[in-house]
């Protein structure tokens, strides 16, 4: 037996204002997203925003529904959007916020098991890397340079 370890490297930042311009930029695109989600089962809002490389950012929204399955992850739905309205142009960035009522949640939001999928799912259609950043409503921000550190062992075409 030996023992492996699975190191993840991540930036961290103490406010938005140290944030390069276009990821303070994203976050707030992804901030300005929460207004559009539909949340009336969970109350809970998510905003995520993405930049193209050819220079566009798509929001993207939770959005729910009363058959709770059918619920759309705000990350999804911009990958959605992006994909649609630009399908030649590749993702570079993901910025994703959230929003509670009951509490201010003061650390990053962390993406589903399943939005860590499509972004792992993009960077290899696209053959590009996505840097996600994440914030809560407050508090530090953190940046991974690619999906790929937040789905360890993650499944792909290379299995099929
Ligand atoms: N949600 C997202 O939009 N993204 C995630 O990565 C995690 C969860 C949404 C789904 C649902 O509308 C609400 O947050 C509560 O789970």
């Amino acid at each position: 037996m030996k023992q492996q370890t699975w190191r993840v490297n991540y930036q961290v930042f103490e406010a938005p204002k140290e944030l390069p311009k276009s990821d303070r930029l994203l976050l707030k695109h992804a901030k300005k997203a929460l207004k559009h989600s539909w949340s009336p089962y969970s109350n809970f809002k998510v905003g995520a925003a993405v930049l193209l490389k050819n220079g566009k950012i798509i929001e993207g929204s939770n959005q729910e529904n009363a058959a709770y399955p059918m619920c759309l992850c705000a990350e999804r739905t911009a990958f959605a959007a992006a994909a649609s309205q630009f399908p030649k142009s590749a993702v570079t960035t993901i910025a994703i916020t959230v929003k509670n009522p009951e509490m201010v949640i003061e650390s990053p939001a962390a993406p589903c098991g399943a939005c860590r999928q499509v972004i792992c799912e993009t960077e290899s259609k696209y053959k590009q890397l996505i840097r996600v950043i994440l914030r809560g409503e407050k508090g530090p921000i953190y940046i991974f340079e690619t999906g790929r550190d937040l789905l360890p062992f993650g499944f792909d075409a290379s299995f099929l």
